[in-house]
C-alpha cells in the first residue's frame, strides 16, 4: 500500500537526482567535487566546467575570495588586495536600457549587486555623456550609441550605495574610464546616487608613495568609497582623484598577458614607481571571451601575479582585474586574491594561512575541512582525458541511480 502511494514521490526524486532539480537530500560539496547544479556546491562556489582547459567534468569552482578583513583591519589600505571586475557593467545577455539590443563585447556574468555580494570590491566603469545623462557604455569611435549603451550610471551607483549602506565595514573602489565632458557631470551623478557621504577625500590620499590610512580608520570615518578617474583635470575641478597619481597599472589586453612580463600601461608610471602606493594588475584579453576566460583566470593569472609582484618592486597587486571573474578551473580569481592578501597581510602564501592579529610572517595551516581551499588544490592538477571524464560523469549517474533504486526498493 505504502509503496504504491509513494511511487509518484519516488519518481519525482529520480528526476531530481538525475537532473539536479530541487534535490532536497543533496549534500553541499567542496571545491573540485563533481556537481550538477550550483546548489550542489558549498557557499562561495558554483558548478561549472572549463572546457578550454580540457576540464569537462562539472565541478564546484570558487566565485568568492576570502574576506581580506578576516584577520583584522589594522593595516594600511595598501596592505590589502581586492578582486576587481573589468567592465563590471558589461553584463552578458542583457539588453540596452534604451531598448536596443547590445552589439558590444560583454565582460561579466552578473549584476553589480551580485558581484559585490560575491566579494568583488573594485569596479571598472566606462562613463559617457549620453541622452542628457551619464551612461555606462562602450564606445564606437569614441561615442556611445544605443547598441553599445548598457544603462544610466545612476542605476549602478545606487546599487553600490545600497551595498555600502547595508554593509558598514565594506570599502569599494571605482575606476572610471572617463569620457564625461558635461560640466560637473560626474559630481552630479554621484551626488544623485547618495554616494557622496562615503567619499574618500582626495586630500587624505598619500601623494608621495606613503601608506594609505588604516582600513579600520577608513571604515570608522565612513570613507568607504574610493573613486579614481582617468581625466587628470577632474582632481582639481571636481575632487575626483586622477588614478595614475596614486596607482601604477600594468598593460591591459593581450599586451598584458605575455608570460613573464608586466609592463605598465601608457598612462601609468613604471610598475616599480614607489611614489604611487597602489598596484593594479589587469589580466584579460583585448576581446573578452567567455570560453577561454576560465583558463586565463586559473594558473596563468597566478603566474602573472608573481610576475607583476616582481616588476612592481616586490609589491603585491592591491587590485586584481579580470573578465568573467566567476570563471576558472578551480580556485580562479578568488584564489589569486587570497594569495595576494596572504603576502600583503601576513607574509604567508594565502590569507587563509594568516592568524587573526598575528605578527607578520607567522603562518598557520588553514582549518581542516573548511570550505576555503589551499592554493593549487587538486582540481588544478586533474587534467582528465575526455574518456575518464565521461567515465566520471557516468559514475555520477550510476551513483544517483543506485541511490534511487535503493530508495525505491527498501
Ligand atoms: C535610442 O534610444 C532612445 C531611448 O533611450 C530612443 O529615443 C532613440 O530613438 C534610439 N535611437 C535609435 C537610433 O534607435
Ligand atoms: C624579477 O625581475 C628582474 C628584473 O626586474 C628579473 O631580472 C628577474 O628575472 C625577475 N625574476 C622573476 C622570478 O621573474
Ligand atoms: C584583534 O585586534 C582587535 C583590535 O585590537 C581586537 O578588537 C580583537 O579582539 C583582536 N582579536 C583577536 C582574536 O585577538
Amino acid at each position: 500500500m505504502q509503496s504504491r502511494r509513494s511511487k509518484p514521490l519516488l519518481l519525482l526524486l529520480l528526476i531530481s537526482f538525475l537532473f539536479g532539480i530541487a534535490v532536497p537530500i543533496a549534500f553541499a560539496s567542496q571545491l573540485g567535487a563533481t556537481c550538477v547544479a550550483d546548489r550542489n556546491c558549498d557557499a562561495g562556489l558554483h558548478c561549472e566546467t572549463c572546457i578550454a582547459d580540457g576540464n569537462v567534468r562539472p565541478r564546484c569552482t570558487r566565485i568568492k575570495p576570502s574576506d581580506p578583513k578576516s584577520t583584522g583591519t589594522g593595516l594600511a589600505f595598501n596592505r590589502y588586495a581586492w578582486l576587481t571586475t573589468h567592465n563590471s557593467f558589461a553584463r552578458l545577455g542583457v539588453r540596452s536600457q534604451t531598448g536596443s539590443i547590445i552589439l558590444a563585447p560583454t565582460n561579466q556574468q552578473d549584476s553589480i549587486t551580485d558581484q559585490l555580494n560575491n566579494g568583488v570590491r573594485g569596479l571598472m566603469l566606462d562613463m559617457y555623456d549620453f541622452e542628457n545623462d551619464v551612461w555606462l557604455c562602450h564606445s564606437f569611435g569614441g561615442k556611445c550609441y544605443n547598441i553599445t549603451a548598457f544603462q544610466p550610471a545612476i542605476n549602478v551607483l545606487k546599487e553600490i550605495q545600497s551595498f555600502l549602506e547595508a554593509n558598514p565595514s565594506e570599502v569599494v573602489t571605482i575606476f572610471i574610464e572617463d569620457y564625461v565632458t558635461s560640466p560637473m557631470g560626474l559630481t552630479k551623478v554621484f551626488t544623485a546616487s547618495g554616494l557622496m557621504k562615503y567619499w574618500f577625500p582626495v586630500s587624505s590620499m598619500p601623494k608621495n608613495g606613503g601608506d594609505w590610512p588604516l582600513l579600520r580608520d577608513m571604515i570608522s570615518k565612513n570613507h568607504r568609497l574610493l573613486v579614481f578617474t582617468s581625466k587628470s583635470a577632474k582632481e582639481a575641478s571636481e575632487g575626483i582623484a586622477y588614478e595614475w597619481r596614486y596607482v601604477v597599472e600594468n598593460q591591459y589586453g593581450n599586451g598584458g598577458m605575455q608570460a613573464g612580463q608586466c609592463p605598465n600601461r601608457a598612462e601609468s608610471a613604471a610598475m616599480n614607481t614607489m611614489s604611487r602606493s597602489l598596484v593594479l594588475m589587469n589580466y584579460f584579453p583585448d576581446a573578452p571571451d567567455f570560453a577561454t576566460a576560465c583558463k586565463h583566470n586559473s594558473a596563468p593569472l597566478v603566474d602573472m601575479l608573481n610576475t607583476c609582484h616582481n616588476a612592481s618592486a616586490n609589491r603585491w597587486p592591491n587590485f586584481i582585474a579580470v573578465d568573467f571573474y566567476k570563471r576558472s578551473d578551480g580556485g580562479g580569481s578568488p584564489e589569486a586574491t587570497d594569495i595576494a592578501n596572504g603576502h600583503l597581510v601576513c607574509g604567508c602564501n594565502s590569507i587563509v594561512n594568516c592568524k587573526v592579529n598575528g605578527t607578520f610572517g607567522t603562518c598557520e595551516a588553514p582549518p581542516q575541512a573548511g570550505n576555503v581551499p589551499s592554493p593549487s588544490s587538486s582540481t588544478v592538477t586533474s587534467q582528465s582525458s575526455s574518456a575518464s571524464v565521461a567515465l566520471m560523469v557516468s559514475r555520477l549517474f550510476l551513483f544517483k541511480m543506485a541511490i534511487f533504486l535503493s530508495l525505491f526498493y527498501l
